[in-house]
């Protein structure tokens, strides 16, 4: 459907997290350029997640007001709770609010799960899933106050469908889809909506992971969604999107109708079994908006059982 109106963000408040290269480089850029106060929020460590500095986050700034927009550095980390409240406080005591989040700042640790230590794990959940945490609770109570905003979390592929190697992350960013969903039912009535882009973009995190792939995916080809997904135009909630290379899709979690037993029956293994091609056929499916939705085929079941 042709928009009536050019997407803008002229009076919004948007913090990206992790903006100071890569993806959220690009999201804050775009954002400013389009009227968006922006708080640029990097620790400005290394793809590990070791280091920081200031420097990452102060020269998207610098870019951003070069060009005549508006923009405020932090250099809080993501993961602790003090640093997610920081960072909306930033945005608070600059620009006076807050209406879009883009939770984008990550790190790798990748290692086969039987060769995974602890800290690995727990490194990589603290940054991606604790982080959107710390970072989008301060910041859903400030929309809820005001009746508006916009929250995007960054999942990947190796959540989504699995990958070799990312045992910590692929979890990490699996999670991330169901605080969103949480969030979008939750946030239904003040006009939040939330929802979780999947990117595939060659960024210092991916030049090497990507092969021939890398020279095909720029990071400009994600930033149309993710600020779509930002703006007020967008209406949608509680989906994920995937961009990279010029695609952009839908990814979604679906339920088929399956197989009924009858009510009140508790099937042998052995006749379980023999209805698994009907409890596998995905051909004809819904996707839940919430767990009343799958609750309600259950519930069609019985009444038409009962019938
Ligand atoms: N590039 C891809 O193909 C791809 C694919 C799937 C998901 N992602 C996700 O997209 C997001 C952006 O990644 P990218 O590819 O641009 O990589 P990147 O390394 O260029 O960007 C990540 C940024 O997050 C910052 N950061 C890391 N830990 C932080 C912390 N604790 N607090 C604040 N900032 C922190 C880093 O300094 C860095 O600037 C990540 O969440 C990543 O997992 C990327």
């Amino acid at each position: 459907m042709p928009l009536s109106e050019p997407i803008i963000f002229d009076g919004r408040v948007a913090v990206i997290t992790g903006a100071g290269g890569g993806l959220g480089k690009t999201y804050a850029l775009e954002l400013a350029r389009r009227g968006a106060r922006v708080v640029v929020n990097d620790l400005g460590g290394s793809v590990e997640g070791t280091g920081a500095s200031v420097s990452a986050a102060d020269v998207v700034v610098d870019e951003i007001k070069s060009a005549g927009g508006e923009a405020a550095a932090n250099y809080d980390s993501v993961s602790t709770e003090e640093g997610g409240a920081a960072i909306i406080q930033t945005a608070v005591d600059e620009f006076g609010g807050v209406d879009i989040v883009v939770n984008n700042a990550g790190i790798l640790r990748d290692k086969s799960f039987a060769n995974m230590e602890f800290a690995e794990i727990e490194a990589v959940l603290e940054v991606h899933l604790r982080g959107a945490f710390y970072v989008s609770q301060p910041a859903f109570r400030v929309m809820k106050d005001n009746g508006y905003g916009r929250l995007v979390f960054t999942s990947s592929n190796a959540g989504l469908f699995g990958n070799f190697g990312q045992a910590n992350y692929g979890a990490a960013k699996a999670g991330l889809v169901g605080l969103s969903n949480v969030l979008a039912i939750e946030g239904m009535k003040y006009s939040i909506r939330s929802n979780v882009i999947a990117p595939v973009a060659r960024t210092r995190m991916t030049e090497d992971l990507l092969g021939p792939f890398a020279e095909m995916v720029d990071p400009s080809q994600v930033t149309p969604m993710v600020v779509y997904l930002c703006s007020e135009a967008n209406e949608y909630t509680h989906e994920i999107f995937t961009a990279g290379g010029g695609r952009y899709g839908r990814v979604f979690i679906g339920t088929n109708k399956g197989w009924f037993a009858g009510q009140g029956a508790v099937p042998s293994v052995e006749e379980l079994s023999e209805h698994l091609d009907e409890i596998r056929d995905i051909t004809e499916h819904i996707v839940p908006s919430n767990v009343n939705d799958e609750l309600m085929l259950l519930g069609q079941m019985l009444a038409d059982d009962a019938d």
